[in-house]
């Protein structure tokens, strides 16, 4: 990815955890966070690709910590990682994500996969910003921590009801956490996509490009079509101090999805 146009770099000096680091929304807002100048932690679990990810970011702004977001231990073993190796902690973006079968309508509910994605998308989620939050405020860190809801946050569809509850739970984390936070000076919002297509939407190009074959009539705008950098932006600005006076704030990037009038057949990402 090239390098900012504007040699302004916005997080210089800035040290991030990015968590699902390895793939998607997350490496590609790992690798601009590295551009705007921030030390970056890629914490994720398929190693292999984290590493790969973190070496050609480089070595000096860049490191890859394994971490299964759901245990509480790994998490904090990785926030203590970071602060003793690079000295503190500013920023959190509490990525990782993982989806089940499509098929999880609420008569057929499978419990077990319920279980295993919530552990992922809300409680890994929890433990993301509960150990951030608590790093920053013993050093005093007036910090900003982004977490990745979704469009499917704020809305229903026939289909992966376990995703778009988790995704729900997200808004409400960040809602009480902005203000829980903020007499810390500390800031929490969230970022919502839409359909874009990563590893977790797609496992081939057929499939990407049926991605956006059904979410290009679903957006008002029209021309652009959504991708991870886009995603990226949106966090960066969140992150920076360029939204210095913003917290509790879900920002969707969704090409107007959002304002359609209801209902939308949504497929949940
Ligand atoms: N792709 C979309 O259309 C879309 C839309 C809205 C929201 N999202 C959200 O964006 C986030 C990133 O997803 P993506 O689309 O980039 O997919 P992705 O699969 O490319 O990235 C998700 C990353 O999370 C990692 N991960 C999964 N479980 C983990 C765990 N227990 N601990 C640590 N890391 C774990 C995966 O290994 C992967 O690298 C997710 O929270 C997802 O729900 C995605």
């Amino acid at each position: 990815m090239a390098e900012p146009s504007v040699c302004v770099k916005k997080l210089q000096g800035k040290v991030a955890i990015v968590t699902g680091g390895a793939s998607g929304i997350g490496e590609a807002t790992a690798r601009l966070f590295a551009d705007h100048g921030a030390i970056v932690v890629i914490a994720d679990i398929q190693d292999e690709l984290g590493r790969s990810v973190a070496q050609s970011i480089g070595s000096h702004h860049c490191s890859y910590v394994h971490c299964d977001v759901s245990d509480e231990e790994q998490v904090k073993t990785l926030v203590a990682f970071t602060v003793q190796t690079y000295g503190n902690l500013d920023i959190m973006f509490s990525n990782a994500g993982t989806i089940s079968s499509s098929d999880q309508t609420v008569l057929d509910l499978d419990v077990s996969q319920f279980d295993r994605l919530f552990a992922v998308n809300t409680r890994g989620m929890a433990i993301c910003v509960k150990q951030a939050a608590r790093s920053m405020v013993e050093r005093r860190v007036k910090g900003s921590i982004v977490c990745t809801a979704s469009v499917a946050a704020s809305r229903g569809a026939n289909m992966r009801t376990d995703y778009i509850m988790s995704k729900h739970a997200v808004l409400g984390l960040v809602r009480c956490a902005s203000h829980q936070l903020g007499g810390y000076g500390i800031r929490v919002n969230s970022v919502s996509p839409s359909a874009v297509p990563t590893g977790l939407t797609c496992k081939s190009p057929e499939e990407m490009m049926g991605v956006r074959k059904r979410y290009e009539p679903l957006t008002s705008l029209k021309g652009t079509v959504l991708s991870v950098r886009h995603v990226a932006d949106a966090v960066l600005f969140l992150v920076s101090d360029e939204s210095a006076f913003i917290t509790g704030h879900e920002l969707a990037v969704d090409g107007g999805l959002i304002s359609l009038p209801p209902p939308v057949s949504l497929e949940a990402n």
